[in-house]
């Protein structure tokens, strides 16, 4: 018996040994921390449990046969966050450069399914080199079994990518089909080719850091949720993110102990909004001051920042943010903007975290550049999400809410459950200024016909009580009552039912 133990244990030891200290040793010259040891700080101390750690490749091709390494490049089980179950996947660069084969992509596969059974997130800790190409095309078939199952798992249970080193061909495509990816700087890149390729291809000349690191998908385009310093700092804000998650779909966001008085007043917001319209204010300082403990976990922020979207919790529950800001582009809808928010509004609405937005919107951007782009197709996205999300929808105007803009951003007519207004809020079709030179396009040379009608469209529309008269505005409040009367709305709206008539799936303008 005691050498049967004995054996286990050196079976695990040589297992937990990778692709040996070398190789350990230049993952941790990087700056990279080895696939185990991100597991490790990523979960709760003692709660991860392996499994598969024996499973091997069955390729005999070029000189193969002779190279095994147990668990095959992969680290696969789960364990606790905070107490709370989560699967992992950890891909280990000192095996094979993490490369994926047949066997490494059934042990991701065997946790999806675990996970979507037992109704748990899935965290990807992603350092590969791709598909292991000794294998050919049964590593390909590994990647699409491990896609089909990102879809299938697609709105039952959250799925998040950490990007921790190379990431690269058909392989960002499993990634790119989860909930959120997190990148680490100057580490990790995403592309689907490479420099070379480009090289080859468009003549370019860009590194890998230009061409898909961190900072390009958090800034340029869009496809990363965040970019963090180093591992440590990632895996430890993927602790502080998860905790803002429901485990699936079937059930209700997590609730955290809360010392922030619900009826707290915030007197400062009551001169947030500058008196000169065309001034911007900071919409960040307004979530900040009316979430609990003014903890905001914010996603893209530098990438489309005319939209504030990310999470924070009202009462200890968890709710979605959607913000125009008015520091970027005076807070305009644009194709990013629009992108970004339909995506997180679609997150919400398929895990039952009630949206929340904050609404000062002058607009759609005009011009050719968006036109040529598709705002139209783009735009209605984020229109599409609103309208078909049935989670609680508290809405809150505080200054602007122009044009096709104010019906897009989550309005009663979308089925905004609770559609407030702060007294600077004007609701109209456009701006004073613009309505006028339309309207009275032949005046334009009398200054005082000009200055009348201007006033008269100021009177007239430019506050919220034409539509509070409408009922399109449940209530005009004071600007310092505004996290005391959401935490009513959202605790009002807690046992909402609301279900969209039956159909395959819908169609929203891709
Ligand atoms: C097998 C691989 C591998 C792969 C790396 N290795 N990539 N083994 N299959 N895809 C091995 C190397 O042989 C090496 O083994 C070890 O991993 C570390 O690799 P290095 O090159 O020494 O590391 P580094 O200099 O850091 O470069 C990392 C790298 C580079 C940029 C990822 O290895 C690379 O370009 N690899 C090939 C990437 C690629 O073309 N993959 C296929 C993409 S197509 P030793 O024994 O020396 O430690 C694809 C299709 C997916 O993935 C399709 C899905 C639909």
């Amino acid at each position: 018996m005691q050498e049967i133990i004995q054996r286990l244990d050196a079976m695990r030891q040589a297992a937990r040994m990778g692709g040996g200290q070398k190789r350990i040793d230049r993952q941790h010259a990087k700056g990279k921390l080895t696939a185990r040891e991100r597991v490790e700080l990523f979960l709760d101390p003692g709660s991860f449990e392996e499994w598969d750690m024996f499973v091997e490749h069955r390729c005999t091709d070029f000189g193969m046969d002779r190279h095994h390494v147990p668990g095959d490049g992969v680290v696969t089980g789960y364990g606790t966050v905070n107490g709370r179950l989560i699967f992992v996947f950890s891909q280990d660069f000192t095996v094979f450069g993490g490369s994926l084969s047949e066997s490494h992509a059934k042990k991701i596969c065997k946790i999806m399914e675990h996970a979507m059974k037992v109704g748990a997130p899935v965290v990807g800790l992603n350092d590969s080199g791709g598909a292991r190409i000794q294998e050919g095309v049964d590593s390909l078939a590994g990647y699409a079994d491990v896609f089909q199952l990102n879809v299938l798992a697609s709105g039952v249970i959250p799925q998040i990518s950490l990007i921790m080193g190379p990431c690269a061909g058909g392989a960002v495509y499993s990634p790119a089909m989860t909930d959120f990816i997190f990148m680490v700087k100057d580490t990790s890149y995403m592309f689907v080719t490479g420099p070379d390729v480009v090289k080859t291809v468009t003549h370019e000349e860009v590194s890998a850091e230009e061409l898909g690191g961190a900072m390009t998908h958090s800034t340029r385009s869009g496809v990363s949720d965040r970019a963090f310093e180093n591992d440590v700092e990632a895996l430890l804000m993927l602790r502080r993110f998860v905790n803002f998650l429901p485990a699936s779909n079937r059930e209700k966001p997590p609730v955290w102990p809360t010392e922030d008085p619900a009826d707290r007043a915030e007197m400062s917001l009551d001169t947030l909004v500058p008196d000169d319209p065309n001034k911007p204010y900071d919409m960040k300082e307004l979530i900040l001051k009316i979430v609990d403990d003014e903890d905001f976990f914010e996603l893209q922020p530098n990438h489309a920042g005319n939209i504030l979207t990310g999470f924070a919790r009202m009462q200890g529950a968890t709710v979605g943010i959607v913000a125009n800001q008015p520091m970027v582009l005076a807070g305009c809808l644009d194709i990013d903007s629009s992108k970004k928010a339909a995506r997180f509004v679609r997150f919400c609405d398929a895990f039952n975290i009630p949206i929340l937005t904050f609404v000062d919107v002058p607009g759609f951007l005009p011009g050719t550049d968006q036109e040529y782009n598709g705002i139209i197709k783009h735009g209605a996205k984020l229109l599409f999400a609103y309208a078909e999300a049935t989670v609680p929808k508290v809405t809150l105007i505080t200054r602007k809410a122009y044009g096709g803009a104010y019906d897009v951003m989550s309005s009663k007519h979308l089925r905004g459950d609770v559609n407030l207004a702060w007294p600077t809020a004007e609701i109209a079709v456009m701006g004073p200024k613009g309505a006028v030179e339309i309207i009275f396009r032949h005046d334009l040379g009398d200054e005082e016909r000009i200055a009348a009608a201007t006033a008269e469209y100021k009177e007239k529309f430019a506050n919220p009580f034409v539509a509070g008269r409408r009922g399109f505005i449940d209530d005009v409040i004071m600007p310092h009552s505004t996290r005391k009367r959401i935490c009513r709305s959202l605790a009002m709206l807690k046992d909402k039912e609301l279900e969209n008539p039956w159909r395959k799936h819908d169609n929203i303008p891709l």
